[in-house]
């Protein structure tokens, strides 16, 4: 279904951006998720149209129908990416072709059209070219961008629906831990799994992270930062945490990270980290992990590293694993060399301090 690659954008005019000032000021310590840019991009779907109607213009509320089926059925995807300011200027996107990818296996999965790759990594572009006076002042800031798709026919019957919305809104964050990556510590759930074969844990569709809510909010309650989900056949391999993958560091030099089974979310940031660590001749497996391994090897000493990934927040050490049986440290309880060295890599190459050896920075105008 991927048709009308070669749309061209209508420009909308912006009666009213935000003022200079508040600007400055929002962007001085925007945290995450809570200051959004002046313009976003749409473009429309329709059976028999393919798509259409492809605009940037202000950022404004949306009027939908209340029948509309993304409301009734979830029938949504969405992703994540970075865009960056390097040092002499230049706007900076990090394998956003990859991302287009990954949207297009999760409309599949949600039985939504498919959006071109190229119209994608345009329409990201374009917006971050046009709100480029919006990236933080902070340190360490970036423009975390989200393009998204919603069912957008009103209609109640349950299938796919036969029109669609694909927006991408763009939000200045903060860097996402103020100095260096703290040790996070994680809680397993016992009660609730994230995804089981044949469903929707490898699409990046709003249903997981709703379904992720409860178990996440039990984790925080119980004073971890994380929750780490289990398989949900055996409740016995380690799958991932609610937003980011999972590598384990062992004291003879292997390094693990749970299969893509169909169950996990692929992440880029875990290839990216794949690729680095087979490039730099580390004994590297994707291969199952079970968390009585994980706690025995945690207490022996054989692991001695944990660490998390994810574009949010790159790479983030894991400190300790709690659950119902009692906790554990990992290594030292701090970050390990490994962590850091991968997080100094993964961070420096977008904001073009590392040389990026794979064509993964695709830098804009
Ligand atoms: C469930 C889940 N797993 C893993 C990741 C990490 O993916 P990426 O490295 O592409 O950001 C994310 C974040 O997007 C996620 O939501």
């Amino acid at each position: 279904m991927a048709d009308n690659p070669g749309l061209t954008f209508e420009r909308l005019p912006h009666p009213a951006p935000t003022d200079a000032a508040q600007r400055v000021a929002a962007l001085a310590n925007p945290g995450f998720g809570t200051v959004f840019s002046d313009h976003m991009v749409v473009i429309d779907w329709e059976e028999g149209k393919g798509w259409h109607n492809a605009t940037i213009g202000p950022r404004v509320p949306l009027s939908l129908d209340p029948a509309t089926a993304v409301l009734h059925y979830a029938q949504e995807i969405f992703e994540g990416l970075k865009a960056y300011k390097q040092d002499d200027g230049a706007l900076a996107l990090f394998r956003p072709e990859a991302n287009a990818r990954r949207f297009n296996a999760s409309a599949r999965r949600l039985a939504m059209p498919d959006l071109p790759e190229e119209l994608f990594v345009e329409s990201v572009r374009l917006l971050v070219e046009t709100d480029r006076d919006w990236f933080p002042t902070v340190d360490g800031g970036s423009l975390y961008m989200r393009p998204f798709m919603i069912a957008s026919e009103a209609f109640l019957g349950v299938r796919p629906a036969k029109k669609y919305k694909y927006l991408v809104i763009a939000s200045p964050a903060g860097n996402y831990f103020k100095s260096g990556a703290p040790a996070v510590s994680i809680w397993v759930s016992r009660d609730y799994s994230r995804a089981a074969p044949g469903g929707t844990g490898a699409a990046k569709c709003g249903g997981n992270y709703a379904a992720s809510l409860v178990p996440q909010a039990e984790a925080i309650e119980r004073g971890h930062d994380q929750v780490v989900f289990l398989d949900a056949e055996e409740h016995k391999w380690i799958e991932e945490l609610g937003g980011m993958n999972l590598f384990f560091v062992f004291d003879d030099g292997r390094i693990v990270t749970p299969p893509l089974s169909g169950t996990i979310l692929p992440g880029i940031t875990r290839d990216s980290l794949l690729t680095l660590a087979r490039e730099a001749g580390l004994d590297v497996h994707e291969e199952r992990y079970s968390l009585e391994q994980w706690r025995a090897d945690a207490a022996s000493g054989k692991l001695i590293e944990t660490f998390a990934c994810g574009t949010a927040a790159v790479v983030t050490p894991v400190g300790k694993l709690a659950g119902h049986d009692g906790e554990v440290l990992i290594g030292s309880g701090g970050p390990g060399q490994l962590t850091q060295k991968f997080r100094d890599r993964l961070v420096g190459i977008p904001r073009g301090t590392v040389e990026d050896k794979h064509g993964w920075v695709m830098k804009l105008g």
